[in-house]
């Protein structure tokens, strides 16, 4: 494993060689403990390094370009869009699949899991060598194409309630947030002097998530990401929030990680109805930069402390 990237720390204030040794010592102290607590675990598993890669062969199919959304995408307007396409023709309400037109359960868990967000809007939006279907993009917008692309994730895998919201919260800020930003920004005190290569996750940025199954992220969360600092939580107990990861509570992680991105700003306001779920009140609409302004913006000094 080479770390040759960039440098971790720039010393360019220090003034002199005491200085230097006082900060080389603190920048010991708080990686050995780092990397050996949480270095070793799990299962080896690849993930991208950064988010650079991702606007590559996964997002382009002979040479139709992704559109990512302006806006969170809508599960209650995607429901709109599958009624108003006719989606259940096919599929039925439930999307179970009608029988002699389409034989897939778009409500089954264990398929929907498997499916990457962006490779179902890709599907959606300009269909698949081989088989005759409705392409969304001649009759809609790609906002809106976003939109079932969720509303069809939530037939098998509904949203989190409000509830569930709630009390997963404090578990994900004594357990998540001090790596991942209390907004998931990935901006959390334990990486204010950048000590962790590769960063945390920053959770707001969708195309990162986008490219991610249900099944990645469940698999990173339980088993931890070898060698990143990510730690493995499958098995593993808060006791002063008296909460156990089962496998169980791993699918709620994932989920909320999720609503972090791909919750909108209704369901957000109303179901969630809480600011530090990352909610996208303050978002300019120019989509993909303007969230990565956003998410230089929302770094203050004191908000990492
Ligand atoms: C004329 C029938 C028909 C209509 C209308 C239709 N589909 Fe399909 N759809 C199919 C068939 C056939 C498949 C292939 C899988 C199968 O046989 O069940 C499929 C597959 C899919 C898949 C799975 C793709 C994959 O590779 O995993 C999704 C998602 C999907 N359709 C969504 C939609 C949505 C959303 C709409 C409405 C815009 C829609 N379909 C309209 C027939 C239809
Ligand atoms: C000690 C720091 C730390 C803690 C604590 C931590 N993480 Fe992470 N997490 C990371 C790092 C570092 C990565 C790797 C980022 C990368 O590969 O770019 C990561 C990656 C992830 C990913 C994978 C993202 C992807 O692209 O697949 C998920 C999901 C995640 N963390 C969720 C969580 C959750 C949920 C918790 C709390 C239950 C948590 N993390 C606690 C540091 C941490």
């Amino acid at each position: 494993m080479t770390r040759s990237k960039k440098p971790v720390f720039t010393f360019e204030k220090v003034q002199n060689t005491k200085g230097l040794a006082t900060s080389l010592l603190a920048l010991l102290l708080l990686v050995l403990p780092a990397m050996t607590l949480l270095g070793g675990c799990g299962n080896q598993v690849t993930v991208k390094r950064d988010d650079s890669d991702l606007v590559s062969k996964d997002v382009t199919k002979g040479g139709r370009e992704a559109i990512y959304p302006d806006d969170k995408p809508s599960e209650p307007d995607g429901k709109v869009v599958y009624e108003k396409l006719s989606c259940a023709e096919c599929h039925g309400a439930d999307g179970k699949g009608v029988s002699g037109k389409a034989a897939i359960d778009l409500a089954s868990a264990q398929y929907m899991r498997k499916q990457k967000p962006i490779d179902q809007y890709m599907f959606l939006a300009f269909g698949k060598d081989g088989l005759k279907h409705p392409s969304t993009l001649d009759s809609v917008s790609s906002q809106k194409t976003w939109n079932l692309v969720f509303y069809l994730r939530s037939l098998a895998c509904p949203l989190m309630g409000a509830t569930d919201y709630e009390q997963v919260t404090p578990v994900y800020g004594a357990n998540c947030a001090v790596c991942h930003g209390p907004k998931g920004y990935g901006d959390g005190p334990l990486n204010k002097y950048n000590v962790l290569e590769p960063n945390p996750a920053n959770f707001q940025n969708y195309q990162r998530f986008y490219d991610r199954t249900d099944d990645t992220l469940y698999d990173h969360i339980a088993n931890g990401i070898k060698w990143e600092g990510m730690p493995n939580f499958l098995g593993k107990q808060d006791k002063a929030k008296g909460v156990k990861f089962d496998q169980a509570y791993i699918w709620k992680l994932v989920a909320y990680v999720r609503a972090f991105h791909s919750t909108n700003k209704q369901i957000a306001e109303a179901n969630i109805g809480s600011p530090a779920a990352g909610s996208p009140s303050e978002k300019p609409k120019e989509g993909q930069t303007a969230d990565r302004a956003k998410s230089e913006e929302a770094r203050p000094e004191g908000e990492t402390k």
